[in-house]
């Protein structure tokens, strides 16, 4: 059931302890919430589960492999991927085209295959061309499959990043703040997705975000963050009643 298991993970920065024994767990094929104040640690949390930052103590597990202080690469094969890691889209492809260079496994890119594998790299990239094109179609963006990136809207642009991260078929995807400066129609739309991706592809969510509204709709279950600590964890609705969220929320914290 629990697919990530963080326990007890501390960082410290010089004199600033930005995680301070996190222990948290991710349930496979969640839609987690991660929330919490300003420098409570939550994007230094998925540095350390992605590998961009080495930790200083404690474990993190995998479907049961630790990954701890593993590099970023090595981390992403183990089907672990953060958006950023999905370089941003060229403006002069296609939407297409741009979907389908975050596929895995391109025999097509070595020559040696090419040259003596011909049958498997076009069976490959038929296959990759059929998956690319269902993602789109998902994603609501069939209609945009031969237009050039540079052309879409943010909005758009927003919903092809996630095309590309459920391209390279990760088994978990973190996300920090997807929905910053996004309108509310279009942050509803993008969590609506979520849910998709998640329902058909079977993917797990790892989702830092500042909008309790949205957290408290679509998230299963949340963990909240203070000051390097889990605080709180579980349903989204027993959570934002626990005292100690209140106090964090309301400002009532010391
Ligand atoms: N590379 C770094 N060097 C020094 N201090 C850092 C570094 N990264 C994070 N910190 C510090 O660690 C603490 C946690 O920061 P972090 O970015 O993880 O918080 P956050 O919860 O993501 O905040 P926000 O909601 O503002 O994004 C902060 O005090 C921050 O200043
Ligand atoms: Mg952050």
């Amino acid at each position: 059931m629990e697919q990530l298991k963080i326990n007890n993970i501390r960082k410290s920065f010089g004199g600033i302890v930005a995680l301070d024994g996190v222990d948290f767990s991710v349930k496979r094929k969640s839609i987690t919430g991660l929330v919490g104040p300003n420098g409570s640690g939550k994007t230094t949390l998925f540095n350390s589960i992605t590998g961009f930052i080495p930790v200083d103590e404690g474990s993190i597990k995998f479907n049961d492999i630790d990954i701890t202080n593993l590099s970023p690469d090595k981390i992403a094969n183990h089907g672990i991927i953060r958006s950023f890691q999905i370089p941003k889209p060229f403006s002069k492809m296609t939407v297409l085209e741009n979907v389908l260079l975050s596929a895995r496994d391109q025999l097509g890119e070595n020559i040696l295959p090419l040259l003596f594998r011909k049958k498997e790299v076009i069976k490959q990239e038929t296959e990759n061309h059929e998956r690319a094109k269902e993602i789109l179609e998902l994603l609501d963006l069939s209609h945009l499959t031969n237009e050039y990136s540079a052309g879409l809207s943010g909005g758009q642009k927003k919903l092809l990043e996630l095309a590309r991260i459920l391209m390279a078929d990760p088994d978990i995807i973190l996300l920090d703040e997807p929905i910053a400066g996004v309108n509310p129609t279009l942050a509803n739309k993008i969590f609506e997705k979520i849910i998709d991706m998640r329902d058909k592809y079977d993917k797990t969510f790892l989702i830092v975000e500042h909008n309790i509204d949205i957290v408290r709709d679509y998230c299963e279950y949340i963990g909240v963050m203070n000051r390097g600590k889990i605080i709180a964890d579980g349903d989204p609705s027993k959570v934002f009643e626990d005292e100690k969220v209140l106090n964090i929320y309301l400002g009532l914290e010391d």
